[in-house]
């Protein structure tokens, strides 16, 4: 059974399918988890942000960032005694002592300083790494676009590489499970 999603709810752990129609706010969500996750205190370079087209992408490193900028002044005017905050997310980031709070703005202002090591990425960026990685695409081309207009940029791989280990220590994972 399917149940409405909470961006203030516990943070997802494991496989969560978020289902929604064009415009329903799947941007704005992945936006404000990204930005709790950082809050907590998971770097941000330990996220991996994937989605289908180049442009897509673009819009979801500017929302992502955006959303670190929007958390981290909310956060800080929350310190310098300013009313609850309108932005549901920042109210959330808000609980807890003065302490925490600060930490929070702190994870958040570290992760915009260090904003280029985020893996925002196109499947197909993060797809032509994992193949590159596991040695068998002999002929991987360096770039290359699909009829969507789809876009792997070879000046990003490297930040891919350690993804697709990732991503490949978990299918493997899977696999033993299945066959178990
Ligand atoms: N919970 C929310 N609170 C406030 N604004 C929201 C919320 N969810 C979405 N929005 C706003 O609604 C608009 C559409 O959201 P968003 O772009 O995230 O949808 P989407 O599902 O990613 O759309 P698309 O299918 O075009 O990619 C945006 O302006 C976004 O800021
Ligand atoms: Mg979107």
């Amino acid at each position: 059974m399917s149940t409405a999603f909470d961006v203030t709810g516990p943070l997802p752990t494991g496989v969560t399918v978020l289902e929604a129609s064009a415009g329903t706010g799947k941007t704005y969500t992945i936006a404000a988890l990204a930005a709790r996750y950082v809050a907590d205190g998971i770097p941000l370079d330990k996220l991996l942000l994937v989605t289908f087209t180049r442009m897509a992408t673009g819009e979801l490193r500017d929302r992502v960032r955006e959303r670190l900028v929007s958390a981290e002044q909310g956060l800080s005017r929350a310190l310098a005694g300013a009313p609850p905050d309108r932005d549901e997310v920042v109210r959330l980031l808000c609980e807890g002592g003065r302490d925490e709070v600060e930490r929070r703005r702190r994870n958040l202002a570290h992760a915009l300083a260090d904003f280029d090591s985020a893996t925002i990425a196109t499947t197909h960026g993060f797809c032509q790494e994992v193949l590159g990685g596991l040695g068998v695409a002999g002929d991987v081309e360096p770039a290359r676009a699909d009829e969507r207009g789809a876009w792997w940029d070879p000046d990003e791989t490297a930040r891919f590489g350690r993804w697709a280990r990732r991503l490949w220590d978990g299918l493997l994972q899977v696999e033993e499970i299945v066959h178990r």
